[in-house]
């Protein structure tokens, strides 16, 4: 049996960055959900395939063929055996992925390969279905969560560190959107698990998250597996 953590939250809250960095402090494998689905809209993007059609995208679907694999603790997203992660963190593939994930036979293909990582392996997987759907039986499950406007303009300022000059209101209107999208679905719409821990980073540094997190991560790790943790042996 292994050790799962479950973070949950709206795009931009800093989960990748508090997940990766809990996850390299405790020796646990990083499981970034958005990055399956953003892979599976690359392909629908590649393949030109309108994303508001949705029966040629279920048709399509089961032709890409999405794996994972770890080099040095990084995930390496495969998308039919090219390793794909650097075309995976633009705005169009975020906003494709965010469009095609409401999609049942997407869900149901990406979520089998979640299942399967994490029943082999502790780990901290984030996304928005993660404490509710993919791993209801995780030790510890976080919604991580802040206000629009911060997390606008944290966006804003990550782009103009990258000397990108966007529209802060644009970006904040195009935050509002997705969460909409993401929580008004059908299918696995993000919500707060009823056993999450709700932690606002609204007003904190991301020192201050990850060295609250990862001792949340330590009790559980200790309790779960009854053993003292890497830090104490
Ligand atoms: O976390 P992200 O921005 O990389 O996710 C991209 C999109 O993928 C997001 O808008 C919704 C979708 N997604 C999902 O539906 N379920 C997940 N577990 C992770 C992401």
């Amino acid at each position: 049996m292994s050790f799962n953590v479950a973070i949950d939250g709206p795009a931009g809250a800093g989960k990748s960055t508090i997940a990766k960095a809990v996850a390299k402090k405790l020796n646990l494998i990083y499981v970034d959900t958005g990055a399956m689905y953003r892979a599976m809209a690359l392909y629908m993007l590649r393949e030109q395939v309108p994303l508001l059609d949705t029966e040629r995208i279920i048709e399509k679907c089961s032709q890409a063929d999405i794996t994972i694999r770890y080099e040095n603790g990084i995930q390496v997203v495969q998308l039919n055996g090219e390793n794909v992660n650097e075309f995976l963190r633009t705005e169009e593939v975020g906003k494709a992925a965010s469009v095609i994930s409401p999609i049942p036979e997407v869900r149901r293909k990406l979520v089998e390969l979640q299942k399967t990582l994490a029943a082999h392996t502790d780990c901290i997987m984030d996304g928005r279905d993660i404490g509710t759907c993919v791993l209801p039986n995780a030790g510890l499950k976080i919604f991580l969560t802040a206000s629009s406007e911060v997390r606008a303009r944290r966006r804003y300022d990550e782009l103009a560190a990258k000397g990108m000059e966007e529209d802060l209101q644009k970006i904040k209107a195009d935050i509002e959107e997705r969460d909409y999208r993401d929580m008004h679905r059908e299918q696995s719409p993000l919500k707060q698990a009823e056993d999450a821990v709700l932690v606002d980073t609204s007003h904190m540094s991301a020192d201050e998250v990850i060295s609250i997190i990862s001792q949340m991560c330590e009790n559980g790790m200790q309790a779960f597996h009854g053993i003292k943790t890497f830090r104490e042996i």
